[in-house]
This record gives structure tokens, sequence and C-alpha cells, in this order.
């Protein structure tokens, strides 16, 4: 994944992310007791609550920072650190399920891990999933490109934000059959008056290992801030313009 977590400041100010993974996990219909592979599970907030649905849950994650932070909330749980791209489990699971993880993972990289997870279920097994679909945080990534440009810098986007068409035929092509697929706009409210800020310095790291001066940095924030008041805060508060693929799809 393109990103070093800062497992406490995501823990403590963007629950919103594994909340709204909530919905998604719904999609899952195994009977109690049926197991199910939490792919990119983070902090394991999520993990825990399909176990308590009733789940023989795993998790894996590939930041030691936030497994750190799942294993000591939720010890009954195991919890594995693999990358999402190579990784193996010994006995196939009914259900992979993964929140706001794929955009996170290179689009050269999607066929080695949707391939990884069609190895993961047994014959039949689901497939649910949600992240970032195309026009995600367009607003947001283009102020950044422009603020970028103007202190000299080139943004190089650090997320693949696929279509619903690309992303259903790459499923497919590694040997799923797609039964529910959709993509729809979801504005998400940040928390606090620097809600835009913050969620920049917790998400967006790469692109700013390019610039030279923490100086730089910060107008480069303070521009793409300052041009997205007008569209993204409101009444007050800040909201992301998120765009979400929600799918489902069984092992053929
Ligand atoms: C998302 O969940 O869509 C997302 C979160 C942080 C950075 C990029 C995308």
């Amino acid at each position: 994944m393109n990103i070093e977590w800062d497992a406490g400041k995501y823990t403590k100010d963007f629950s919103f992310v594994h909340q709204y993974g909530n919905d998604a996990a719904e999609l899952i219909d195994c009977k109690a007791g049926g197991a199910v592979l939490d792919l990119g599970c983070g902090n394991g907030s999520l993990t825990n609550r399909l176990k308590n649905k009733g789940f023989h849950v795993i998790g894996i994650d590939d930041s030691e920072d936030l497994l750190n932070v799942a294993r000591s909330n939720y010890p009954d749980i195991n919890f594995i650190k693999a990358d999402a791209a190579a990784f193996t489990l010994n006995k196939p699971v009914d259900a992979v399920f993964s929140n706001a993880v794929f955009h996170w993972i290179d689009k050269d990289k999607q066929p080695s891990m949707l391939s990884c997870v069609y190895n993961a279920l047994k014959d039949n097994g689901q497939f649910v999933f949600e992240f970032g679909g195309h026009g995600n945080n367009a607003l947001i990534h283009g102020e950044l490109e422009k603020a970028f440009l103007k202190y000299g810098y080139y943004y190089k986007m650090p997320f693949y934000f696929p279509t619903i068409g690309e992303y259903a035929s790459l499923v497919e092509q590694a040997g799923f059959q797609v039964r529910y697929a959709v993509l729809f706009v979801r504005p998400t409210e940040l928390k606090g008056e620097q809600g835009l800020k913050d969620w920049i310095d917790m998400f967006v790291k790469t692109p700013f290992l390019a610039v030279a001066s923490p100086e730089d940095a910060e107008s480069i924030k303070t521009m793409a801030v300052r041009n997205l008041k007008h569209v993204l805060y409101k009444n007050g508060k800040w909201y992301a313009d998120y765009v979400r693929i929600r799918m489902k799809a069984y092992k053929d």
C-alpha cells in the first residue's frame, strides 16, 4: 500500500472509514459460523463487527502499526500481516470482505490481488467489497494538482479509482461472476474545523515526498484548502467528495 499509517490518529479521527463499511458488510450472506476474511482490516473495527455477526473471522493487513492496534483491541481475533496482492490462506474461507482498501493498491497489482482473493475462497465463495471509484475526491486532487503546479511541482496521483466497468472486467477476468455492482456519490463529513487539512495530512502523503521543503508543503495545502472551501465547506462542516464502488461477486 502507498502509505505509512498514523494508527493512533486514524483510529481517533477517521472512524467514519470503518463505520461506512457496515452497509457493504450487509451484503455478506453466510451462515453464522461461516469463515470470513477481512482484507485490509486496518485497526480491526470492522473485523470485530463481522465477528459480532457470528462469523469466524480473520484479518489481514500490511501495516504493523494498525495491526498492533487491532491485536490490542481485539486479542481473540486472528490478525495476520500480509500484502493484499501476495497472500495465501491455509484454509479457504466462505467470504472475503474488504472496505476502503483497493484504491491504495496500484493498478498493476490489482490482478495479483484478485487472484489471491480467488484462491482464498471456497467454491462459490462470496467476494464483497467497497472502495473509491472513478471521480473519488476529484475536487480535492484537482486542487492539489493546481497548487503543486503553482509551487513548481508535479502532482503524482497516489490512488487507483477505476470506473465500474473497468473494475467489473478485472473481477471477471480473475474468474469471478459479478452479481451486484454499483457506483455512487457519498459526500463524507470530516471531523472539525481543520477537517480537510487533517484529511490531506492523513491520506495524501506520497505526493508530498517530492516537495522540497515543509514550507512549500504547507503553502500547497493552504492554497488547496482555501480554493476548496466554497464547494466542500457547508454550514460549518467539511465534506469530502467521495464516490464509492460496491460489488458482490462469486467464485465461479
Ligand atoms: C477512500 O476511502 O475513498 C479514500 C480514503 C483516503 C484516501 C483516498 C481514498
